[in-house]
């Protein structure tokens, strides 16, 4: 087995790794951030403009990318995105189930059984059809890294984010549960709990002078956290420095749980 020695820094290359919702955010950053340590990535979101652009960036500084649409609670398209990957780059070993949704704001009784039903679609039954499809083909290859992007609201609900934080708990549990049954075959399966991050998706939190006051006292580290700050542990969790953790629940919080 190689050792994190053999290499001082981190080296994906000749890995192909499978980013969604990586359009902005995040998932950008963890886009660029394993493109940098020579993986060839896939970047995915619904819009192929958008892809296309981030995959653009990538290439333009020197790695290997490719933009593919695909809307991951629409399995014909979760299925389109594993088979492209599979065109572009003859296999995968390296999944992060980023992309989600969270359509409610507001008590648990304002949310109606479709936005559940598209909650859940989203940010729990794709990660799990994307990471049984890509099983076998980490499987064929020796082993591979899964990474969810669940939430502190995964592990406490976060106030009006009721369902959201439900489909995150979720999240948690599949990473546990496919960690246990794929560790045989060398694929770990681990969740990032990334805290209150400056990005679209949550700026209608950061922008509310109240809500981020709370958050910032709550915070030991008194500060929001930046997408590379998740992309940096995304990278370490998809790299062989990380070769003994599997069913890990990583909270990146600036301290907010403890
Ligand atoms: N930001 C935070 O404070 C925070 C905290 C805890 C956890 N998280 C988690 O971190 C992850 C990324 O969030 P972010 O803050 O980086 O969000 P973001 O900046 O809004 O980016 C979301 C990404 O997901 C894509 N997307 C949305 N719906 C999709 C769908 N149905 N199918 C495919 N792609 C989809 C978006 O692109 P398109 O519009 O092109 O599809 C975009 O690329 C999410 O899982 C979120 O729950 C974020």
């Amino acid at each position: 087995m190689a050792s994190p020695a053999d290499n001082i820094c981190f080296d994906l290359s000749n890995r192909v790794a499978i980013i969604t919702g990586a359009s902005k955010g995040i998932g950008e950053s963890i886009a660029r951030l394993l493109a940098a340590a020579g993986a060839k990535v896939v970047v995915s979101s619904r819009k192929q403009e958008a892809v296309d652009e981030v995959a653009g960036g990538i290439r333009a500084a020197g790695g290997q990318a490719a933009g593919v649409a695909a809307h991951v609670g629409d399995l014909a398209q979760v299925q389109t995105l594993v088979d492209r990957t599979l065109q572009l780059y003859g296999g995968a070993d390296i999944l992060v189930n980023n992309a989600a949704t969270n359509p409610v704001f507001g008590p648990v009784t304002e949310c109606d059984g479709n936005a559940f039903d598209k909650i859940m679609a989203v940010n729990v039954k794709a990660p799990f059809e994307l990471a049984k499809l890509f099983y076998p083909v980490m499987k064929s290859r020796g082993g591979g890294s899964v990474i969810n992007i669940s939430s502190i609201g995964g592990v406490s609900p976060e106030p009006n984010l009721g369902i959201y934080s439900v489909s995150k708990a979720a999240l948690i549990s599949l990473t546990q549960v496919m960690a246990k049954e794929w560790g045989k075959d060398n694929i770990r399966v681990n969740a990032i709990c990334p805290g209150l991050i400056q990005t679209k998706f949550s700026q209608a939190l950061w922008q509310n002078e109240q809500i981020l006051k709370q958050f910032l006292k709550a915070t030991p580290l008194a500060r929001m956290g930046q997408p590379d700050e998740i992309g940096a542990l995304a990278l370490f969790l998809a790299s062989d420095f990380s070769s003994y953790c599997t069913g890990g629940v990583f909270m990146a919080d600036g301290g907010l749980t403890v």
